[in-house]
């Protein structure tokens, strides 16, 4: 059985730093992790954290109304396709609906598009690049 909770900053560290750091020069720890305004979720499969992902208050200027950005959205490798990432996004938009959050964007790993995609998400503009780790885009979802 699988579920997803509310974790801790320091929870998501090992998981994103084995699934979005291996062998990238970037910091693992992102500012706004510890704001009040900010939370975190994880899966847990048979008491073990195998997903992970943060939602910060950020406003992005290509985006009408009150906005938070999805950051470090991992899954370990050997848990992907259980439908872990899944579960946090549908778990993120009932509690940004609560908070009466009109967006929802994040900044994508080309690989990671056709996921979001099936999450309700849309790219916005072109491709752009994020040193170390590759071609981006812009992806957002009005809730
Ligand atoms: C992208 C990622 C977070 C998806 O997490 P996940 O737990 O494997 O996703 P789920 O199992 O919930 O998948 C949900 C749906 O998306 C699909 N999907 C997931 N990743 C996909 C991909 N890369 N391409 C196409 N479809 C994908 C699944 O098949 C599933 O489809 P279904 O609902 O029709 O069955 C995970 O693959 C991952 O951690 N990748 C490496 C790190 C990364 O790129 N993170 C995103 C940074 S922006």
């Amino acid at each position: 059985m699988i579920e997803v909770k509310k974790i801790s900053a320091l929870d998501t560290y090992p998981v994103r730093l084995e699934v979005l750091r291996k062998n990238i020069p970037l910091p693992y720890q992102f500012n706004g992790d510890l704001d009040s305004d900010t939370f975190h979720l994880g899966v847990f499969k048979n008491n073990q954290l195998i997903a992970v992902s943060s939602y910060m208050k950020a406003e992005n200027s290509n985006f009408k109304g009150s906005q938070y950005q999805l950051r470090g959205m991992a899954t370990l490798s050997e848990y992907q396709g259980l439908g872990a990432g899944k579960l946090m996004m549908e778990k993120a938009v009932a509690i940004l609906k609560e908070f009466h959050i009109n967006c929802l964007w994040c900044n994508a790993r080309v690989v990671a598009v056709p996921f979001y995609e099936k999450q309700g998400l849309k790219t916005f503009g072109d491709k752009f690049n994020i040193q170390y780790v590759g071609g981006h885009y812009v992806m957002y979802k009005y809730l």
